[in-house]
């Protein structure tokens, strides 16, 4: 499968980057720097370079064309402002959703986030500014008429994941590691039959191989069997 990933050099991206390698797929994607160009090479994973904000439509679709998905996991970590937040976090998704329809890459997955989780512990502006953000970018995307799947997970770790997540049902814990979040979203661009689907994740004690298939159970249309 190739996939193509905006946010590669970051967190989540580079782990769905990195497993998606090492499992015999073809992952690409998007990276601001030169220095990240160089460190998913030694990872086998070539990179492109160039920034969404810049690039046109056009640009995009030509760098997605040829992919069976694509995954946006970019985010501007409120490093650089409001204006940041609103170019990446809100724009950047539909604008690759409309370069993905344009190059004729139907699925695309978005991580975005799950607005309860740590909600209470940052109340600012900006956090607040960054989840409008987000949910502007969930509804251009949900507007579209893609094979869309939305991954919202609560707080980000870096901690080594546990392979066991809460998938599906917005149960509110605070926390996931990015491990978890990246092997459900490499399990889930797997499951090609889920689209059009929004999915909390946070940690949880369900393997993650198997909460992906109760999903895949309850979204299925009654009667089916799944494969
Ligand atoms: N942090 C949390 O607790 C949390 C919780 C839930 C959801 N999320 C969301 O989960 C996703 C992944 O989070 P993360 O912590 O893994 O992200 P991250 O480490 O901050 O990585 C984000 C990546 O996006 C890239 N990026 C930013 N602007 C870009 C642009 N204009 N063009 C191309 N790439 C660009 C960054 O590139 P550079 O390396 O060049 O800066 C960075 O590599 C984000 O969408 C985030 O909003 C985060």
């Amino acid at each position: 499968m190739k996939v193509f990933i905006v946010g590669i050099g970051g967190g989540v991206g580079r782990r769905v980057g990195e497993q998606l390698a090492a499992a015999g797929d073809e992952p690409t994607g998007l990276v601001r720097q030169q220095r990240q160009v160089e460190a998913l090479a030694s990872l086998g994973i070539k990179a492109k370079f160039g920034d969404l904000v810049t690039m046109s439509v056009d640009e995009l679709a030509d760098a997605v064309r040829g992919v069976d998905a694509v995954v946006f996991s970019a985010g501007a970590g409120g490093k650089d402002g409001d204006d940041a937040t609103t170019r990446i976090d809100g724009d950047g998704p539909g604008k690759l959703a409309e370069a993905a329809a344009l190059a004729g890459v139907r699925r695309f997955m978005l991580v975005s986030v799950f607005p309860e989780a740590w909600r209470e512990r940052r109340m600012d502006a900006s956090f607040e500014h960054y989840m409008v953000q987000k949910k502007r970018a969930e509804i251009a995307l949900v507007q579209t008429d893609l094979d869309w799947l939305i991954v919202r997970p609560s707080a980000l770790l870096n901690d080594p994941g546990t392979g066991r997540v809460d998938l599906g049902l917005a149960k509110v814990r605070e926390e996931i590691t990015r491990d978890d979040v990246a092997t459900t979203v490499v399990a889930l661009l797997k499951s090609p039959d889920l689209s059009r689907l929004i999915l909390e994740v946070t940690g949880g004690d369900v393997p993650i191989a198997e909460a992906v298939a109760a999903v895949r159970e309850a979204a299925a249309p009654s009667g089916s069997e799944q494969a």
